[in-house]
């Protein structure tokens, strides 16, 4: 900064500008202010903003604030799959008004039988996520026959499994699709209803694999990278907008035994739904922005750098 200074300096001193040296130096302290100025509370943001996040990493989670589901109405895609069921199950019993959306009826209707057996209502509809004007349509519906939506959970997701030259061209497209466009679609149609209200809460699914590019994933790791891009870009949109009022959550697990990748051995255990579906709940009433599973994930990942 001083060295700019200084050039700014000799370049109007050398080309004999009309405005005099005095007016110059004014300027540029000016300027030298405003943009120290910048730094001091960016410095100040990232030191808030890290012990935070200090402070709410080592808080366990009996002391913090948790909010209520009661009343809500929880949108669900992929309602039906391993995850899916177990979320619907556990949003349920916190008495949300459960709303699932899958393409696969026959188990989406499993899904909902169960909860009706335990006295719970639940709403179903069978939604292609990667038809744009289904979801927009079923969203009014949604609208019109619930209420308006309070919570989106984007979990429904599709896996290949191959590499690279063996995945079929449609494939590749389809994963895209439903993995990553779907949530644009999703989001779309729910979004302005929450900025009207002034809060909401926008979940997505993601993966580890979407932190890590991984065998055999070069179709899925990559939709799981964009929607991390995805939640990170309307996170800060919403926060430079004001909407604060509006929680976004992300959450990256390991592999989970639902049949997604059945065949594969990784070198851990498997994750069960029931774990997963745990976490995401308390992230969604702790407002978490970030979440692996397992957690200590989050400090290693930076090491493939
Ligand atoms: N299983 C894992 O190892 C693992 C690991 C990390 C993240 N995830 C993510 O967790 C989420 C849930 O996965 P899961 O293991 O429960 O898988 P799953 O296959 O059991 O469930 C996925 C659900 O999405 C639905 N679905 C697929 N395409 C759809 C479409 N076009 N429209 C509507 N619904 C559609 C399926 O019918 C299914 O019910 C996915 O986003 C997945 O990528 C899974």
């Amino acid at each position: 900064m001083v060295l700019l200074f200084i050039r700014h300096l000799d370049i109007a001193i050398k080309k004999h500008e009309i405005m005099s040296v005095i007016e110059w130096i004014k300027r540029t302290t000016l300027i030298a202010i405003a943009i120290s100025l910048e730094v001091a509370v960016m410095l100040w943001l990232m030191f808030y903003f890290f012990t935070e996040t200090l402070i709410l990493t080592l808080t366990p989670t009996f002391m913090r604030t948790q909010k209520s589901l009661r009343g809500k109405v929880v949108v669900l895609t992929g309602g039906a799959g391993g995850v899916g069921q177990e979320l619907a199950l556990r949003l349920a019993r916190a008495n949300a008004k459960v709303v699932l959306w899958d393409i696969n009826e026959e188990a989406m209707v499993k899904v909902k039988d169960n909860l009706e057996k335990e006295g719970h209502q639940v709403y179903c509809y069978t939604v292609d996520v990667t038809d744009r004007k289904n979801v927009y349509k079923n969203a009014d519906l949604v609208k019109q026959e619930v209420g308006v939506v309070d919570i989106l959970i984007n979990n429904a997701g599709i896996v290949c499994g191959n590499t690279f030259l063996d995945i079929p061209d449609y494939m590749i497209e389809k994963t895209f699709q439903v993995n990553i466009l779907s949530n644009y679609w999703t989001v779309k149609a729910f979004l302005p209803d929450m900025l009207r209200k002034g809060k909401g809460h926008i979940v997505t699914v993601s993966s580890l694999t979407g932190m890590l590019g991984t065998y055999k994933c070069t179709d899925y790791s990559a939709t799981k990278h964009a929607t991390i891009g995805f939640h990170e870009s309307l996170h800060t949109e919403l926060k430079t907008h004001g909407h604060r009022g509006i929680s976004m959550t992300i959450v990256c697990p390991y592999f989970i035994n639902t049949g997604m990748f059945a065949g594969c051995k990784p070198n851990m255990p498997m994750l069960t739904p029931r774990e997963v579906s745990k976490r995401i709940i308390t992230a969604i009433k702790q407002n978490e922005v970030y979440v692996t599973m397992p957690t200590w994930a989050r400090f290693v990942l930076p090491l493939k750098q």
